[in-house]
């Protein structure tokens, strides 16, 4: 017996479990009720009297040490599977914080969105370019006040006294694209153009240097401003909703005539009046007109054949109006606090 007793002692010690099915055949080989163990206390009735004291200690002491092998190599285990987390491929990742859109690019997207559902393109110009097609190309006269140094920001000047088709400049409006596409495709041409612009202006909670715009332009034959109307009514009901009403008043762009601006029923007090509105009911939100035939012309488009409209919005005003976020340079400071306050589908 006692030799029984030392070989289970060895056996034990050296015994190592690699996972719980090996740990489990250790509990079923030395401790469980069937278990070797056991079966030696089963044995211990029969020993003889004067042996009952030293084999009954040693017996104890094994199943002690079989018991604190058990707990150990269950410890074990334990503990190298908290120190390999990354190895379950199945676990759900750590969560990752998502950025969230700027609101400007929110608007954007959203006036993308729908013009395009009623077949217009995206396209774009440079921010950097030339007095040709700022001004020129769209029928600004030489000594037009926009191509002064207080408007606008001159890269490099030929001649500081007359503009100079050469004349580098930071683009004043996004109709500069107009004149790109014009250029560059025959019609029928059906595009907006959104963009960053640039005019020298005191930073302001109404005003910034720069801003974004989106122009539109439709050429074809027989476009008619009865097509402007619809197609700007259609986008300030989807934009502003579905009881938004629009009102045109006449005005004058160098690039369209007739020239009108638009406004719509504010969409703040629904046309009541209200402090944004200064209680007129109404919100100026774009320029718009027929193209000039100049314009046509000037980018080799035949203007008996064909006529076309144009119109050219902010983008910073309808966003001001959704989010009522009515300090302009919040938009320009990217402070991420401002930033992660908005959401979007787009
Ligand atoms: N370019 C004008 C501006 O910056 C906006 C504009 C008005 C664009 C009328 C147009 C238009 O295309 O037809 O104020």
């Amino acid at each position: 017996m006692i030799s029984k007793i030392n070989n289970l002692f060895s056996e034990i010690s050296a015994f190592s479990a690699k996972n719980n099915d090996e740990l489990e055949s250790f509990r079923l080989r030395f401790l469980s009720k069937k278990g070797l163990i056991p079966e030696l206390f089963e044995e211990f009735r029969n020993v003889p009297a004067q042996e009952k004291k030293e084999i009954g200690q040693r017996l104890n002491l094994l199943k002690e040490a079989a018991q604190e092998k058990y707990n150990s190599l269950k410890s074990d285990l334990q503990s190298t599977e908290k120190s390999f987390p990354d190895d379950d491929l199945t676990r759900p990742s750590y969560p990752w914080l998502l950025g969230s859109r700027h609101p400007i690019s929110i608007i954007r997207n959203e006036i993308i969105d729908i013009f395009t559902r009623i077949g217009f393109t995206v396209s774009e110009g440079p921010e950097i370019e030339d007095d040709n097609h700022v001004f020129t190309k769209l029928n600004f006269a030489p000594e037009h006040p926009a191509r002064d140094m207080q408007d606008t920001f001159y890269i490099s000047r030929i001649s500081p006294e007359d503009s100079n088709p050469a004349d580098v400049v930071l683009r004043t409006h996004t109709s500069s694209v107009q004149v790109r596409v014009m250029e560059n495709q025959k019609p029928p041409i059906r595009t907006i153009s959104p963009g960053r612009v640039f005019r020298n202006e005191a930073i302001s909670a109404r005003a910034h240097c720069i801003f974004h715009q989106v122009e539109g332009l439709y050429i074809d034959e027989n476009v008619s401003f009865a097509d402007l109307r619809q197609t700007l009514f259609f986008f300030a009901r989807e934009m502003f909703g579905k009881d938004t009403k629009i009102r045109l008043r006449p005005s004058y762009f160098p690039f369209t005539e007739p020239s009108a601006e638009m406004d719509i029923s504010c969409s703040i007090c629904g046309g009541k009046g209200c402090n944004v509105c200064k209680y007129t009911g109404w919100l100026e939100v774009l320029g718009c007109g027929m193209v000039h035939p100049a314009v046509l012309e000037a980018s080799g488009i035949d203007s008996k054949k064909h006529t076309g409209f144009a119109f050219g919005m902010g983008i910073e005003r309808p966003a001001m109006l959704k989010y009522q976020v009515n300090d302009l340079r919040l938009y320009f400071e990217n402070d991420i606090r401002f930033l992660e306050q908005f959401r979007s589908a787009f």
